[in-house]
Formats: C-alpha cells, structure tokens, sequence
C-alpha cells in the first residue's frame, strides 16, 4: 500500500515510529517469535518502558507471533519480519533504526534438523550472525559508548561430559552436532570481531531451557504433547543421555542483567544445577500427566518406546554458573518441580496453541524424523 509522497505504508509507519522513539534506547532482538526470544521481548518490554524494542524474526516454522500477543500492541515494541541471512537488508535496517543494542537469539535451534540439513544451520547461525556483525560494525564505528552486541549461545559447544565434571566459561569448545558447530562458529565470530574490530560483545552459553512456547520438537512439548493424545514417546538410546534444565523466564532474567551488568569481552554460562537423566524426567512428567488427566498411575509410562540413538548423541551437558552468581547476582528463580509442573500446566491449558503449531508441516516433519528409528 502506497501512502503519501511514494512512501510505501510500511516507510511510513516506520517515519511515524522513529519520531516517537528518537530519545529511547533502541534495542534490536533478533528471534524475539521463538521460545526463548519471546520471553526476553516480553521482560524487556515491560521492564522497560523508556527503550524500544524492535523483534526482527523471519517467521521460520519455530516463530510465532502467537508468542507475543500480550505485548504486540504496546508503543515500545515493534515487529520486523526480516531474514538475517539477507545482508543488505540488514544493513538497511540498522541504518534506518540506528540501534543502541542487538540481542541476537535468531538461530536454527534443533540438533535433529540439524543433522537433517546442516546447510541451514550454517546460513542462518554462522552467516546470519556474520550479517548481524557487520551491521553493527558499520553504525557504531569510532562511537561504541553505550553499544552492546548480545550474543545469545548454549552449552552445547562445550561438547559433552562424562559422568563428572561441569562446563566452565574457559572449556574449550568441542562441538558435535552442525547444530552445536554451527552456534560455536557463530561464537568465534563475535568474539573475532571485538578482537579486531573492537566491538563491545557479550556472550552467555546457556544449558537446556523448559517452559511456555516452546515448539513441540524437543524433548519436554514433544512428550507432554504425545502422552496427552497416547502417542508412543520415541526414547533415544538407553534414555541416560543428561541435560541441565532451566525454566526459560530464568534465562530471561539472566540476560537482563548480563546485558546491563556484564562487561564488554565477558562470558558467562548460564544454568540451573538441575540435571536429569532423560529416562528419570520422562518418567516425571508421565507420573504428572496421569494425575492431569486423571489416568491410572503407570498408564502414561506405558508409552515409552526405546529408539534408534541420535548420531553423535552428547553424553551429558552440565554448567557452572559461579560466575554468574557471584559477579551479577542472579540466580534461578524456581526449583525443578514449580517449573515443571507450571510448564504442564500451560501445555495443558493452551491446547489451541498446540494444535496451531502441530498442523501442517509438523506432520510431515514428525513422520520423516520417527517413521525409520
Ligand atoms: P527457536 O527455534 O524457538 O526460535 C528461533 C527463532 O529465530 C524463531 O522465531 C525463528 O523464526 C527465528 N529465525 C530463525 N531463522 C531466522 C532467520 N534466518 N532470520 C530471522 N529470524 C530467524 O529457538 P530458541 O530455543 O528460542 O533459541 C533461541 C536462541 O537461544 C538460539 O540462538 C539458541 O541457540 C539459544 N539457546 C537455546 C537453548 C534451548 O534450550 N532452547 C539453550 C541455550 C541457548
Ligand atoms: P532436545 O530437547 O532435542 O535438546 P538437546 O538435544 O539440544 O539437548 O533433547 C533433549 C534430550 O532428549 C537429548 O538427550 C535427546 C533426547 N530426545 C529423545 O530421547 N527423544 C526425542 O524425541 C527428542 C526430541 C529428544
């Protein structure tokens, strides 16, 4: 839609919202429509109603403005709908808006899609945060006070431990899914650039994240959502594989304070103490399910089905947050059990939510993934 002097509407919009916002803060979030994204826009925006933040996200199959409709309508948020990818519209962007910060969660999340089709782990995680880089670069050059480039990463580039031992902000980088290579290269180029170039980076690695929004392909939705219609629950390997879960409002409140707390250059690994045995937290959340659904104790257990292992299946995944602890203060707001049981009960309440997500593609995504293990 074209309006006025050959301004198209979005331009136009645009002019209007950057009058507004002239004196704010401007933060770009990038992937601000999935899981994780979502919370950070959500905290932001309603902790801080003197900055703006723009949510820029290419809408893959994991982002959903859905996510976001509490806050959509508020005068300090605006959507992009933009590809990382695309070079010089990011460019473009940056110029236009001339943001004060970037946190970048864009990314190709899932390690069994990664295995699938590395080459969009790569486009999208190492050549979307190269794009982001340079962009931020090329604006702030010679006036970085007051800048911050927020690189969100996991701890999956650590690779994986045996029985003992945790990851610490200086374990060297091992990665062993495209998924994790992928996001570790994505890591050397931030940190590449505050060497070089020096931009003002900051980076956190974060263990597993559980809660609200999160689409149905990893472990604790793709359960919850299979035990609720009596779907068999595929096991990978014996199921002693452990991760490290953080309820996701925590990973929210982590990044706030890194990002206004944390120093130029520093790491910081983000995670809750809370290890599981994927067999042991499948059996929890089965055990709860049958008491939502006011099923026989045991029926839900009946579901597990022992399948061919992920290739390069990391062991264990375990973090120390010492760090984070003693220098920022922040520590996880909920013990396991609250977290689990809130994240059940927002899968079970938000049904409609579930069945948006899981039509169309989903389907051919679940019988490609499971028809041969
Ligand atoms: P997600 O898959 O739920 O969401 C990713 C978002 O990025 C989606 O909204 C998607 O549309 C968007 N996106 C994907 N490709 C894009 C592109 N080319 N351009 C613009 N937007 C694009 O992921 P998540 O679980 O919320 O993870 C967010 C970030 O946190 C990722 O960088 C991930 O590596 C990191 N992380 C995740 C976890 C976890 O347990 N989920 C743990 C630690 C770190
Ligand atoms: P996932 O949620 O994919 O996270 P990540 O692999 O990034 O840690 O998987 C968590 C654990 O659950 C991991 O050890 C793999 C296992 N898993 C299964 O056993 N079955 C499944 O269908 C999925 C998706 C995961």
């Amino acid at each position: 839609m074209e309006v006025g002097a050959g301004l198209s509407w979005e331009d136009h919009q645009t002019r209007i919202i950057t009058r507004k916002i002239v004196h704010m803060k401007k933060i770009l979030i990038t992937g601000a429509a999935g899981f994780i994204g979502s919370h950070v826009a959500r905290l932001f925006v309603n902790k801080y109603p003197d900055y703006h933040i723009f949510n820029l996200d290419k809408l893959t199959y994991a982002g959903n403005l859905e996510n976001l409709k509490d806050i959509d309508k508020k005068p300090n948020y605006t959507f992009v709908l933009g590809d990382i990818v695309n070079g010089e519209f990011i460019l473009d962007l940056f110029k236009k808006h001339q943001f004060d910060g970037v946190i970048h969660l864009a990314a190709e999340s899932h390690v069994d899609r990664s295995i699938e089709n590395p080459m969009e782990f790569v486009m999208t995680n190492v050549i979307g945060t190269v794009n982001l880089l340079n962009a931020a670069n090329a604006i702030w050059k010679g006036n970085y006070s007051g800048k911050r480039f927020y690189h969100v990463s996991t701890d999956e580039v650590y690779g994986s431990l045996g029985d003992e031992g945790f990851f610490y902000e200086d374990t060297a980088y091992d990665p062993h899914s495209p998924y994790s290579a992928s996001k570790a290269s994505s890591d050397h180029f931030v940190r590449a650039y505050q060497d070089t170039y020096g931009l003002p980076v900051i980076i956190s690695n974060c263990s597993n994240n559980y809660g609200p929004n999160q689409f149905p392909e990893k472990l604790i939705p793709l359960f919850l959502n299979n035990i609720r219609n009596n779907k068999p629950l595929p096991v990978y390997g014996k199921g002693e594989n452990v991760r490290d879960w953080l309820y996701v409002e925590d990973h929210a409140t982590a990044i706030d304070v890194i990002y206004h707390q944390g120093a130029n250059g520093e790491t910081f690994n983000i995670g809750g103490h809370n290890e599981w045995k994927n067999i042991d937290l499948i059996k929890v959340m089965c055990k709860v399910m049958d008491k939502k659904l006011g099923r026989e104790p045991g029926t839900s257990e009946k579901l597990i089905a022992y399948v061919t292992d992920r290739a390069g299946h990391d062991l264990r995944y375990a973090i120390d947050s010492t760090k984070l602890q003693n220098e920022l203060g922040w520590k996880p707001s909920l013990q396991f059990e609250e977290g689990i049981e809130k994240t059940i009960d927002w899968y079970m309440q938000n049904e409609e939510w579930l069945k948006n997500v899981t039509s169309g593609t989903y389907q051919k995504y679940y019988e490609k993934m499971y028809k041969d293990r």
